[in-house]
């Protein structure tokens, strides 16, 4: 049953390390067990799978709660002092990818609503603690390619923010990451290549496409977990300035300083795909364009750790 598998990344297998799960690998049509639990995925077996093009293994949904906590203790290596920068900015994006692409599922539950703000803290840490953690993150990121890699961005960039403002309490702090990484998930919705040039939208595509903010609140309203706070902030996630976003043009310095930051950090990373610039090189024009939008200091802010 395909039902019963999920996606991980295969970057967040730690190598020659014993694995809590079993591991298996799609082929067209079926799953195939490749690696049994309490067993290591050597690193030069991970090596040859990555050298085929393979970026994601499967686990039973069943052990889903083994994965994440296992996903959760491999975290602690980001206070490792011995493993250098770039392979933990890798850890931390692609647990993020990770977690964007399971978001809907995992937050279903209170175990797995928990791992996450656990995740989010670990990573905080390491963006807040540690020099060059988000350059590290973002090298490994590269432009984003597709949603879940675009939220994975824009979540642990609003993380980087949120530390540099001044935000301190954990579950502001919390409800901007998780609302981060569920952002778009309105787009699921859309029935049309959303990706092609705005100029080729009828006038339908483009009023269902400005609506993504609210349907995905309204994807996400049922869900036990999901506050009012976090589906506030995702409805809100393409309002600019005094009434320039949409789909309510909000004025956003009205609301609270995560919504700024959110939004902000959204349309930073959405610039960067459109003119293909990495994050350090699309900074000035970004500002050139859009600084009206946003608080001078928070400018300043994406701006300093960035650079
Ligand atoms: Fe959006
Ligand atoms: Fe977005």
């Amino acid at each position: 049953m395909l039902d019963d598998f999920f996606p991980v990344r295969l970057n967040t297998i730690r190598p020659d390390e014993a694995i809590t799960f079993d591991l298996y690998l799609k082929l067209t049509t079926r799953y195939v067990h490749y690696i049994h639990c309490n067993e290591e995925l050597e690193g030069e077996r991970q090596k040859k799978l990555k050298s085929h093009g393979v970026r994601k293994v499967f686990i039973k949904t069943a052990d889903e709660d083994a994965y994440l906590s296992y996903l959760e203790s491999g975290l602690s290596v980001l206070k490792n002092s011995n493993l250098d920068i770039a392979s933990k900015g890798s850890i931390a994006h692609d647990s993020l990818i990770t977690a964007a692409e399971n978001a809907e599922r995992i937050l279903e539950t209170e175990s797995g609503f928990n791992k996450q703000k656990k995740q989010f803290e670990k990573v905080s840490e390491f963006l807040s603690t540690e020099k060059g953690a988000l350059k590290s993150i973002l090298a490994s990121a590269g432009v984003s390619m597709d949603n879940n890699h675009h939220a994975a961005t824009v979540s642990s960039l609003c993380l980087a923010v949120a530390a540099k403002a001044g935000l301190e309490d954990k579950t502001e702090i919390f409800e901007l990451g998780i609302a981060a990484l569920l952002h778009d998930i309105g787009k699921n919705r859309l029935k049309f290549n959303y990706m092609k040039p705005w100029a080729e939208f009828t006038p339908a595509e483009q009023k269902q496409y400005k609506n993504h903010p609210q349907d995905g609140a309204d994807m996400l309203a049922g869900k036990p977990y999901i506050n009012p706070r976090i589906l506030g902030l995702i409805a809100a996630h393409e309002e600019k300035g005094e009434g320039r976003g949409y789909p309510e043009k909000v004025n956003l310095f009205k609301k609270p300083l995560t919504y700024q930051i959110l939004s902000m950090v959204n349309a930073f990373d959405h610039f960067c795909f459109e003119e293909n610039l990495l994050a350090a090189q699309a900074i000035d024009p970004f500002f050139e364009k859009n600084g009206q939008f946003y608080d001078e200091s928070l400018i300043s802010v994406l701006a300093t750790v960035l650079t």
